[in-house]
């Protein structure tokens, strides 16, 4: 349980607030899949961290990121049209180009040139990397990107998707952290657990839960013992403040991931990058990938909390556990959603299976009192290498499961 001071600090993500501050000023942060910014395609706001933005990516490939208010007089700039690899303002025709520099004041005249010259800069710096476009908002030195596990995978060896979820960043963090609810809210799915099917019959139902402070933020692993001696333990991975590892589904071996980064839009609303990836193989066809049918906007729930967001009462009367037979993370964002905006944690009533989730808090709460008081933040994710990697193993009952490595 968190106290109200505490559940404010984690869940504050706008302006000053001391959440907002290391976010901007230590990490970069992803917000478009790389295919979802096409050149040449119209503008796209993008709204981060209470800010708003407009990204483009020019028809020289290159993206341009910049505040959405035109620099002139506060039109927004995902009105403007796209020339070229440069912006011009509807309102006045002011041309902004990929790199955030004003080069065109048509309303000037002959004095273009020279009254553009003086027009700040607005723009901030963006890189294509793990399949995503990651911004840097702050002022400071960006740190080097982290090099994630799925980092340099091309082609089906990695799926990603993209959801705007009404619910703040957190809750969407902790659903990626909260391993229990697997067995509930997507037991119409085939699960990680299940596909070991056959042989995990004689493990018990219920998981013992570990968690160990890392370098990055914790490991934590599920363990599920048998009569026969054997354990079924999964570990997955979070990487302090907002990215989370699960394993894969086994038919990918054991150089494959799940991943969840969790971005804050503004306090009400985050984007949520849910992907899979294999360092050994193709993806090809899974369930969760023939259920999308927007990559960009992928688990998007439906209606309001006055029709329940859609649940099909009909389909749990046949069966379905949750009544939102439609897509599994879409289970997950309903879930999010129905919390409210802002769920208030001094309400909680954890037990022993939200151990990974009260860690996750701690951690970050830990992250944000070293950034106030002036520690170093690396958002490069020292710890973090492509060897790092979510796992499921059967290991002997008796045995330490952190040996599995
Ligand atoms: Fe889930």
């Amino acid at each position: 349980m968190l106290t109200k001071e505490q559940n404010e600090r984690l869940t504050s993500v706008e302006g000053e607030a001391p959440m907002a501050r290391l976010l901007r000023e230590g990490y970069w942060l992803p917000f478009s899949r790389i295919e979802g910014l096409a050149a040449g395609a119209p503008p796209v706001r993008v709204r981060l961290l209470g800010g708003d933005y407009v990204a483009f990516r020019g028809e020289d490939g290159r993206i341009g990121f910049i505040d959405e208010r035109c620099p002139h007089r506060g039109v927004s700039m995902a009105l403007a049209r796209l020339e070229g690899c440069a912006l011009r303002c509807i309102f006045h025709g002011w041309l902004v180009d990929g790199s955030g520099k004003v080069v065109e004041v048509p309303t000037e005249g002959d004095r273009s040139a020279t009254v553009a010259e003086r027009v700040p800069f607005n723009h901030y710096p963006v890189a294509e990397h793990c399949g995503l476009v990651w911004v840097f908002l702050g002022e400071g030195d960006a740190p080097a990107l982290p090099e994630l596990p799925w980092a340099g995978l091309e082609g089906d060896s990695v799926w990603i998707t993209r959801s705007v979820v009404p619910a703040n960043w957190l809750q969407g963090l902790e659903a990626a952290l909260d391993s229990a609810h697997v067995n509930f809210l997507h037991s119409a799915w085939p699960r990680n657990e299940s596909e070991m099917d056959e042989q995990s019959r004689r493990f018990i139902a219920v998981p013992r839960f570990a968690v160990d402070d890392t370098e990055y933020g914790m490991r934590t692993a599920a363990i599920r013992e048998s009569d026969d001696g054997v354990a079924l333990v999964r570990i997955s991975e979070f990487l302090t403040p907002f990215i989370a590892m699960t394993p894969a589904p086994l038919q990918y071996g054991e150089r494959s991931g799940t991943f969840f980064i969790a971005v804050p839009v503004d306090d009400g609303n985050h984007l949520l990058f849910w992907g899979i990836f294999s360092q050994t193989g193709e993806i090809g066809s899974f369930f969760m990938r023939d259920q999308c049918k927007d990559q960009d906007n992928y688990a998007n729930p439906s209606g309001s909390r006055d029709d329940n967001w859609g649940q099909d009462r009909e389909a749990m009367a046949r069966g379905h556990f949750s009544g939102f037979p439609d897509q599994l993370l879409l289970e997950d964002v309903v879930a999010q959603v129905s919390m409210g905006p802002v769920v208030d944690r001094s309400l909680d009533f954890l037990t022993h299976t939200d151990i990974a989730v009260q860690r996750c808090r701690q951690l970050i709460l830990k992250l944000i009192e070293r950034f106030e008081a002036g520690e170093a933040v690396d958002g490069s994710l020292p710890g973090v290498s492509t060897g790092l990697l979510p796992r499921g193993a059967l290991i002997p009952g008796d045995a330490d499961w952190r040996t599995i490595r």
